[in-house]
């Protein structure tokens, strides 16, 4: 687990990525009917991408390796009215949480890892993702100006997860990604990848 650099990025005000509301593009799936059955978030950070999809009646859970990320996640739910679970795990080994789940969503966590990491996190992803399953990838793009730190090439996406893996990308679409340091954003793919 790589837990403790990432969670010093919540110990001082909030990380570069937390805006404190969901992501657009989140919000954006989720009312033209994205979501369905159970719901993971994986690297859920402070938890607004999975405190929406709940807020809409699904069952989600968050997963983080970022125990501050989780504490200030756990804090939001009840005052909101909305159930949501929250747990630390790696994702790098999600087999570990015995569960399956419909949908699966990704803001901002594949394109930390690098290259060499990726196929571990792809099976990872693949063991929780019921087969015809979707899991939802929410990455900075290298479709400039003014990238996110780690860009993400469109071919990057198709080659992590490829059919020998257990997937199939059904779309990549240009899509942002706001972050605190970005005025509108910064370029990012949204991936709709089916589960096979
Ligand atoms: C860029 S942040 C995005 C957080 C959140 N999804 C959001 O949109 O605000 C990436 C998150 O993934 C978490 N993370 C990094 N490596 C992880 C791992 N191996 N397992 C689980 N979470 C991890 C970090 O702690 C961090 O909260």
């Amino acid at each position: 687990m790589t837990g403790l650099p990432w969670d010093a990025s919540y110990h001082d005000g909030p990380a570069p990525w937390d805006i404190g509301q969901p992501q657009p593009a989140i919000v954006r799936l989720a009312s033209e009917g994205g979501f369905a059955g159970a719901v993971l978030d994986a690297g859920c950070g402070t938890g607004e991408n999975a405190l929406h999809v709940a807020s809409r009646g699904f069952s989600v859970l968050g997963v983080d390796v970022a125990e501050t990320a989780l504490a200030i996640a756990r804090e939001k739910p009840h005052d909101r009215g909305i159930e949501v679970e929250f747990a630390a795990a790696d994702a790098f080994h999600l087999e570990r949480l015995e569960r399956r789940f419909e949908t699966v969503l990704d803001c901002g966590l594949f394109h930390s890892f690098d290259g060499d990491e990726r196929p571990g996190y792809v099976v990872s992803l693949a063991s929780v993702t019921e087969h015809g399953g979707t899991l939802y990838v929410l990455c900075f793009s290298d479709d400039g100006p003014d990238t996110g730190p780690h860009p993400i090439r469109q071919e990057e996406l198709r080659t992590a997860f490829n059919p020998s893996h257990g997937w199939n990308v059904a779309a990549v679409e240009p899509d942002r990604i706001q972050t605190r340091f970005h005025d509108n954003g910064a370029p990012a793919w949204f991936a709709t990848i089916k589960r096979t």
